[in-house]
């Protein structure tokens, strides 16, 4: 008989390695592992640190030889550019050795960092695995940001190649991104020595002769080549992804190859309930950790099959396209973050497109990447009729902490409570001293450490960043660096972020990098960014301006101009679109911003005035400017 959730978390708590050594039979690796965890290597301990395989081969290669390399791999579609194709496990095989081959005739090397600015089309998918089968480390950077992030993240992975194309298509413009690229190499310090070019039909890119690749015709040329899986550690890094930290520098979490490939193979059946052969859509984009565990690694890993969509949910052509996707494809569980339901539902509140297709293939739909409104989840439950099951995770730990396990014996939901912590998870609630607090009291949620396979062993090139960032803080735990508290039954609930992270249309983002950016204005002398609750993104970021004494220019002209640099220099994806310049801003007598109170007086909500504030009228100011925008 199959176990149930309360028998499975408790074996794995009396025995850690026990659990994770039986998940580790679901891979086909090259040097089955003979230890599974040693507490002795790496910043926590390392998982695996015997064993050797390889991701591509396990997500590929495999499933050929199982007599399965007909059956459907991947299913690209794309409504913003009218094109679909279908790859089968055997297409998918011949794509991704002309891709690593071409990878090696450009010098591409074991261990080599390659960054990946692709749109979500099947190349990217191609080159993603191809690194992956030659052993080199992928850097995904997603398309929304600008080239100075772009930068960042060519400089701190010293990437040798870079593999793009030529624009990605939103729904309102062509993005160009070659011109981002070369801006991009331009700024950073590290210049990489080849840059692989897909010249797609909606823009052709102009190519350096002495740099530049065009990719199309070297994938046409390296059509028929075989290139073999390379035998890799499994603790050998399989990419890096860069996340927002609390300044503008970004952390490079690290993922490895054999705790990733245990890990994402135990989610797709346990907690996700997908058998291989089925079809699993993960509406998210290459650019996130959504996209790359579930719309790349962990399908393919399982042997099911994954929807590539370069699309929205609304607008492409309407609030009725994902049923299309689900309808056409047969879709089986669905994974997209709540902002694309609100979307949904705003422009569809009463899910008449809903009714026009056949939902009958979905069994479920998943929700994460931030905080699951209850009154989306119920909107979502009335239409669809299947289970809406939210699950919280962060870049970080790759796949989801704390979920509800369809595949095992689905749990009740309660809504706005992801649920109960995964194996491998043991979660904690802890006031600001370190000390567990009681049910239903918020705190700082840590988990003790070690974190289970598949989550990051560390940030890249930065052990010191990574101990001070998130071990230091709770010795022993690794900090999430999100608030929440644990009810009687033991339902965790996420509620906020204890950072400056904010969380716009389910885009991690960091005031404290959009800060940076706003004080680097000639005429500002200080400011703060906050996330404002928006009813379609969750958050929006605003700023305040303070002017340097004496600057006469209109306040609106510098608030044009900040509001066009963070955009410039981070990109669109920030969605920042409001700055408002203000006297002064208000602080504690030893001079700390009251961010807290002014999201409190944005939102809308109760405040109190904090007792060390340094002059309360300030606040008033704040609110008034804030009205006059129609904020709160
Ligand atoms: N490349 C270039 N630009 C991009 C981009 C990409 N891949 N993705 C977004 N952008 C741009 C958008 O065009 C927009 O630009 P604009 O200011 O010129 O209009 C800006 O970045 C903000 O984009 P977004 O926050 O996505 O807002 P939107 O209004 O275009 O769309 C939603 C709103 C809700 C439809 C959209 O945010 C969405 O689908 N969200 C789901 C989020 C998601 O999948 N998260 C992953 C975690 S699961
Ligand atoms: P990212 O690293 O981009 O996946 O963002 C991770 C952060 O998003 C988490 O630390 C949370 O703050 C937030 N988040 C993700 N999923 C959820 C969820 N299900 N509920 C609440 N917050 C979430």
């Amino acid at each position: 008989m199959q176990k149930t959730y309360a028998e499975i978390y408790r074996a794995w708590k009396d025995d850690h390695t026990r659990h994770w050594a039986e998940a580790a039979r679901a891979i086909d690796w090259f040097t089955p592992p003979d230890a599974i965890f040693d507490e002795r290597q790496g910043v926590y301990g390392r998982w695996f640190p015997d064993a050797t395989g390889n991701t591509c081969h396990n997500c590929v290669d495999r499933h050929i030889a199982a007599g399965r390399g007909d059956q459907v791999a991947l299913i690209y579609d794309s409504p913003v550019t009218g094109r679909k194709a279908i790859y089968s496990y055997d297409d998918l095989l011949s794509n991704v050795s002309a891709m690593a081959a071409v990878l090696l005739d450009h010098g591409v090397e074991k261990g080599d960092r390659v960054i990946l600015y692709m749109p979500m089309i099947p190349e990217a998918v191609f080159a993603m695995l191809a690194c992956a089968r030659i052993g080199a480390i992928h850097s995904v950077v997603f398309g929304g940001f600008a080239a100075s992030e772009l930068a960042t993240r060519i400089d701190d992975s010293s990437a040798k190649l870079v593999v793009s194309a030529s624009c990605g298509v939103e729904p309102n413009r062509v993005v160009a991104y070659k011109p981002l690229l070369d801006a991009a190499i331009a700024l950073a310090r590290h210049k990489p020595a080849r840059c692989l070019v897909l010249q797609r039909p909606e823009l052709t890119a102009e190519l350096d002769p002495a740099r530049d690749v065009d990719l199309g015709p070297a994938l046409a040329a390296a059509r028929g080549r075989t290139v073999p899986c390379a035998d890799l550690a499994a603790t050998d890094p399989l990419y890096i992804l860069y996340t927002s930290g609390t300044t503008g520098q970004p952390k490079g979490v690290i993922r490895d190859n054999g705790g990733h490939m245990v890990a994402l193979a135990w989610t797709m059946r346990a907690l996700y309930g997908v058998e291989p052969g089925e079809v699993y859509w993960a509406a998210s984009d290459i650019g996130w950790v959504v996209g790359h565990s579930y719309i790349v690694y962990a399908p393919l890993l399982n042997g099911s099959t994954t929807v590539l969509y370069e699309g929205k949910p609304v607008g492409t052509p309407d609030a009725g396209a994902f049923w299309r996707v689900v309808e056409e494809y047969r879709v089986s569980v669905l994974f997209t973050a709540p902002t694309a339901f609100r979307a949904i539902r705003k422009e569809d509140p009463e899910g008449v497109l809903v009714k026009r297709y056949d939902l009958s293939s979905l069994r479920a739909l998943f929700l994460a990447g931030e905080r699951a409104d209850p009154d989306t989840v119920r909107w979502a439950e009335a239409v669809l009729g299947v289970p809406v099951i939210d699950h919280w995770w962060q870049t970080e730990t790759g796949w989801a902490i704390v979920g509800n396990p369809l595949g095992l014996d689905r749990l009740p939901v309660k809504h706005g409570s992801p649920t109960v912590p995964m194996p491998g998870y043991e979660l904690h609630v802890l006031d600001d001293a370190g000390h567990a607090v009681a049910p239903g009291t918020l705190g700082n949620i840590a988990i003790k450490l070690p974190l289970p396979p598949g989550c990051l062993p560390t940030f890249w090139n930065a052990d010191a960043r990574f101990r001070e960032a998130c071990l230091s803080e709770f010795p022993g735990y690794y900090k999430t660096a999100d608030a929440g508290y644990v009810d009687e039954d033991g339902y965790v609930f996420i509620m906020s972020r204890t950072d400056d992270i904010i969380n716009v249309a389910g885009h991690r983002l960091s005031t404290g990098a959009m800060e940076e950016i706003c004080a680097s204005h000639r005429d500002v002398a200080e400011c703060a960014v906050i996330g404002v609750t928006d009813a379609l993104k969750g958050q929006i970021p605003v700023g305040f301006l303070v002017l340097k004494s004496g600057v006469s220019r209109e306040s609106s002209e510098v608030e044009q101009e900040v509001v066009a640099m963070v955009r410039e220099r981070i990109g669109p994806v920030a969605a920042f679109k409001t700055a408002i310049c203000v006297k002064r801003l208000p602080k504690t007598r030893s001079g700390k911003i009251l961010r807290g109170t002014m999201q409190k007086i944005a939102d809308g909500q109760d405040w109190t005035m904090p007792a060390t504030i340094d002059d309360p009228v300030i606040l008033d100011e704040i609110a008034e400017a804030l009205s006059e925008r129609r904020i709160c």
